[in-house]
């Protein structure tokens, strides 16, 4: 495959909308919406504040609830002093474990989920866990009364301290969706018979999603429905959820989330901020709305665990190697079992004689850890992308020569075929844009003034699922289209890129097309997650186009009435089996290292990705560079730092928990290249984690080059560097 002109910009004129794009490929009955660069439909809403976020919806008579947490990180909830709390200024009412009505056990969209579990029990299994929601009639009057509440614990001995040589390490319980172990061919032997070894441990610190919206929902009963305006990544999944846990029939729950300020994961799940919300409005029969303040963030909506991963890899001389083993460790809460799959990359990536992968998860009193940006891919790339670079430094190969010897055919480890694989196309089009072949390969040899210079590149790859949805689509009397779909666009331009895509499907120009998201009402459809939303909903959009012709040309359209089809795409996914199906990409980085502070600051970063059919490349691009910016974050300032003694988070905040700024951020390019890829009818692999997969390792290993010192802990802290 060879790569094709790859319009790539950098994040100023991405921006500012004045790119090029690939033809579009393969779109039946195409009228060219596909492939060209569209701003956001809302985007004028959301810039004029027309767009209300989930906190800002107005009701009569809404009523404003404040979580209390605990402050031990185990124990027992021994009183809760209600009675003063009741007695102040607009105090409603104090919800807790004795008063809170009862859930129902054992719900979740993954399994059994506790972390819904709330004010159900006295029983206190991390700092920051919910323990009492006050209502009152004003947000001061909920806040001030939450902070003057007292509660009082027996507290127990906790644990919160990580690392690969932990005790309790085991292997997951599992379920189906975790392939904690593989392994072909005998590693150890492999090893043995090694020219070259590398046998090193990175880790990874606890990260935060940080979204700029903070969870928040306003819960209702109405004409005896509970209604639900929440932040979150898919409203049907979190409708049915809810259903449940009040032991609610389905259709009287309906979840709204038209607008959503961010997520990266952490609103994949139904969060306690709406389960707390739904019990006061219940209780109190009126609007109720929560919103979780920044430190509240860091304990109550998951995060990425901290992991300290195990490569060990035995070379040829040559490079070719015949034995890569990748043991993964990360932790867990006591009261659900998640599991970083950081040993993803390895299954994928490189052919190895002999691999293995391992994946431990220990059970500490901390917060649940939950999917964040590329769960697993992001850590795991980080150490196989580290070491890979330490191979090619022992080999004295290129890294991208060390990399091209160690192709594989097929699925490394299960054997598959690749429904297409364009890595190959990714490093060369990436090199030759970033002007990486004359590089010189020593080490501490480049400086600027006082700045050592250095440039280092990995390999991303990030799974491209599809998921069951549904869609319909409304022929209107006045010649306009309306579909229904209940996707969620959480800042990445979903909105805009289904509209689209339903033009095309419809032949019809893109003004006719009217998109409706992000209502539990519309029917089932996958969450805005594992890179899977897009192409999930494209895909249901496109046979509700397909079915809608069919039926508009066998009827008469009746005037002043709509002509409506339905699509669900249960069926056709299920009978998608039997191939390795994955977005790829090369990621390269510059970085300057300050001699006298061991400052690092990167200078300039390129990404090439393989990730199918690319519907809007304007807000493509800006998903690649974001996640790139996220990883540059990951490379350098993000880390949770929890103090042993308390438990709890010692930074637990926007203002000692750094995220890249925009001093930070040098100019940035992210492109593409030709990937067909028939799997999904829609061609799309998806691409909003692809991103920060494979740039912490390319600034590591460009900053080993700047100084010749490896970093296998992350992040690059100025006070490790020199
Ligand atoms: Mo994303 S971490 O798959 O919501």
């Amino acid at each position: 495959s060879t790569p094709m002109a790859v319009p790539s910009v950098s994040a100023a004129t991405a921006a500012a909308g004045t790119t090029t794009s690939p033809a579009p490929t393969r779109t039946a009955g195409s009228s060219g919406a596909v492939g060209t660069s569209r701003t956001r439909l809302e985007g004028r809403a959301k810039v004029t504040g027309a767009a209300r976020y989930a906190g800002e919806v107005p009701f009569a008579e809404l009523a404003y609830g404040w979580l209390a947490t605990s402050t031990v990180a185990r124990g027992r909830i021994r009183s809760i002093g209600a009675e003063p709390v009741l007695a102040m200024p607009g105090v409603l009412a104090v919800l807790h474990h004795e008063n809170a009505p009862r859930l129902k056990p054992g719900v979740g969209m993954m399994g059994p989920d506790a972390t819904l579990q709330i004010l159900q029990d006295d029983r206190v299994p991390h700092v920051g866990w919910p323990v009492a929601l006050v209502v009152a009639e004003t947000p001061e009057q909920a806040r001030a009364a939450a902070e003057a509440l007292v509660v009082t614990y027996d507290e127990e001995p906790h644990d919160v301290g990580f690392s690969s040589g932990h005790p309790g390490l085991h292997t997951p319980d599992g379920g189906p969706r975790a392939r904690t172990d593989t392994e072909k061919g005998d590693i150890e032997a492999e090893l043995a018979a090694s020219a070259v070894v590398v046998d090193e441990e990175y880790t990874t610190p606890e990260e935060y999603h940080t979204a700029m919206e903070p969870h928040a929902a306003v819960a209702r009963w109405e004409d005896g429905r509970l209604e639900v305006i929440d932040s979150n990544q898919g409203s049907h999944a979190v409708a049915q959820d809810l259903a449940k846990l009040f032991f609610l029939d389905a259709t009287s729950v309906r979840v709204r989330s038209e607008h959503v300020g961010g997520a990266f994961g952490s609103k994949g799940l139904m969060r306690p901020h709406l389960i707390v919300a739904a019990m006061a409005a219940t209780m109190l029969d009126r609007p109720v709305r929560v919103v979780l303040t920044r430190r509240q963030l860091f304990s109550m909506v998951g995060f990425r665990p901290a992991t300290a991963q195990r490569i060990r890899l035995g070379a040829e001389p040559g490079g070719r190697l015949r034995a890569l083993d990748h043991d993964a460790t990360s932790f867990s809460s006591t009261i659900n079992e998640y599991v970083e799959q950081s040993a993803q990359p390895s299954r994928v990536v490189y052919a190895a004689d002999a691999l293995r992968t391992r994946t431990r998860v220990v059970r500490l009193d901390v917060p649940t850890p939950s999917f964040m940006r590329a769960p697993g891919w992001a850590p795991g790339s980080f150490a196989i992308e580290s070491a890979m670079d330490e191979l090619a430094e022992k080999t004295g190969l290129d890294p991208i020569t060390l990399r091209l010897r160690n192709e594989p055919e097929v699925g490394p480890a299960s054997g598959l075929p690749f429904s297409s694989r364009n890595l190959i196309p990714c490093f060369e089009e990436g090199a030759r844009r970033f002007g990486w072949t004359d590089r010189d390969p020593r080490p501490g040899t480049r400086r600027d003034g006082r700045w050592l210079l250095g440039t280092g590149m990995a390999a991303a790859a990030h799974s491209a699922g599809t998921a069951p949805s549904s869609a319909s689509i409304t022929a209107e009397a006045d010649g306009t289209f309306t579909v229904r779909i209940a996707a969620a666009d959480i800042g990445t331009g979903a909105r805009t890129a289904l509209t689209q895509i339903a033009a095309d499907a419809l032949e019809t120009p893109l003004k006719t097309v009217r998109v409706k998201i992000a209502d539990s009402d519309f029917g089932p459809a996958f969450l805005a997650g594992g890179s899977m939303g897009t192409a999930s909903w494209a895909w249901a959009v496109t046979e509700a186009a397909a079915a809608l012709r069919e039926k508009l040309a066998l009827v008469d359209q009746i005037p002043g009435e709509g002509t409506t089809a339905r699509a669900d795409t249960t069926e056709l996914v299920m009978a998608m089996r039997g191939q390795e199906r994955y977005a790829f990409g090369a990621q390269f980085a510059e970085v300057a290292v300050d001699v006298a502070s061991g400052e690092v600051r990167v200078r300039r970063m390129l990404g090439t990705f393989a990730v199918g059919r690319v519907v809007n490349p304007l807000t493509a691009r800006s998903q690649l560079i974001g996640g790139m910016i996220m990883g540059l974050s990951m490379a350098l300032h993000e880390e949770g730092i929890r103090d042993t003694a308390s438990g709890g988070l010692v930074n637990g905040d926007l203002a000692g928990y750094h995220v890249a700024s925009n001093a930070d951020v040098p100019v940035i390019e992210a492109g593409w290249v030709d990937d067909p890829d028939t799997y999904n009818p829609t061609g799309i692999k998806g691409l909003g984690e692809i991103g920060i997969v494979g740039v912490a390792a390319a600034i590591a290993n460009a900053v080993w080059h700047a100084t010749g010192i490896r970093h296998r802990s992350l992040p690059i802290r100025l006070d490790r560097v020199l």
